[in-house]
């Protein structure tokens, strides 16, 4: 180890879902700290701007366009990363959602409305870690972005939260049975944070909605994207070498999600007055 701690110079990172909220904050960190970054995602428009953030920042960076819910797209993005760079050192699964559209309360989740979510969260985080291993030939680090929703109940987003623990219970088991591959495999949990994406669904445009949340962090205040991606950056680096099977959670303090027990009685009395009117 010499040089500045956590300088990622000649290191290549992948990051899925690197276009846009808080895959672009890793990207960007990524970038300051140097790396060779693999910036990938669907919408060509933002993966070209988070591209030019890099390009302006000065890091190394290529776009490979990836719908992580198709195994070719997955094994193409390790495949164009390993032509372009020689190796991948890290990979950062963090896309991930629950569209609206596909959460509810649980008594009426369809088995489509599962499957998106579960799927998208689960099972393709998992076949990333699988191709991302496997092109790993040095040993590596692959960082799973799950959520605090993991260890909580989650009224209304009930398979999403099931869908990241079950990230967080495989992160432990990769961990144990890459251990010998030289391959660390960690979680990082954020709070909420505010994205883009989270603006337009309306979830935080409410004054009273966005204090309810700012209410269960002992720091005050919601994330921002630029707060979980220097965790992502420290996982990556050879400062954490010893670290494997980690979650870290990254949330201003707030372990107890005060509330949602009352915003279940609130849907709950919003549902009931629907039906009878
Ligand atoms: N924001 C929060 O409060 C919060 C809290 C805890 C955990 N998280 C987790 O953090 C991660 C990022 O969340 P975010 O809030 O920044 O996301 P977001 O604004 O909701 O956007 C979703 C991200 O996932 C990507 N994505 C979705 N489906 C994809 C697919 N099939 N193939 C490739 N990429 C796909 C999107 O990229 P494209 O649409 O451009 O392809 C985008 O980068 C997710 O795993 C999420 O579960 C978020």
């Amino acid at each position: 180890m010499g040089g500045h701690l956590f300088d990622l110079s000649g290191k290549t990172v992948v990051v899925t879902g690197g276009g846009r909220g808080i895959g672009r904050g890793i990207v960007r960190a990524l970038a300051r700290a140097n790396a060779n970054i693999v910036i990938s995602g669907r919408g060509a428009g933002p993966l070209a701007e988070t591209a030019e953030e890099v390009a302006s920042i000065g890091a190394p960076a290529i776009v490979v366009p990836c719908d992580v819910t198709r195994m070719a797209d997955l094994q193409h993005l390790a495949d164009a990363a390993l032509d372009r760079f020689g190796a991948i050192h890290g990979w950062i699964n963090n896309a991930g959602s629950a569209s609206p559209g596909d959460v509810g309360p649980l008594i009426g989740i369809t088995e489509q409305q599962w499957d998106a979510v579960v799927d998208l969260n689960l099972k393709w985080t998992f076949f990333a870690c699988q191709i991302a291993a496997k092109a790993m030939t040095d040993g590596g680090s692959i960082v799973n972005v799950t959520s605090r929703s993991a260890s909580q109940p989650n009224p209304m987003t009930g398979q999403y939260g099931a869908a990241k623990a079950g990230v967080e219970n495989l992160t432990a088991t990769m961990a144990v049975e890459w251990g010998h591959m030289g391959i660390r495999v960690n979680g990082i949990a954020p709070g909420v944070v505010v994205t883009e994406q989270r603006l337009s669904e309306g979830s935080m445009k409410s004054e009273s909605r966005r204090q309810r949340q700012i209410d269960t962090v002992p720091l005050r205040r919601l994330g921002v994207v630029d707060d979980v991606g220097p965790l992502a950056v420290y996982l990556v680096s050879d400062e954490a070498q010893w670290i494997s099977g980690a979650i870290v959670p990254v949330n201003g303090g707030s372990r107890v999600p005060v509330g949602y027990l009352s915003y279940l009685h609130h849907v709950n009395e919003r549902m009931k007055a629907k039906e009878s009117a």
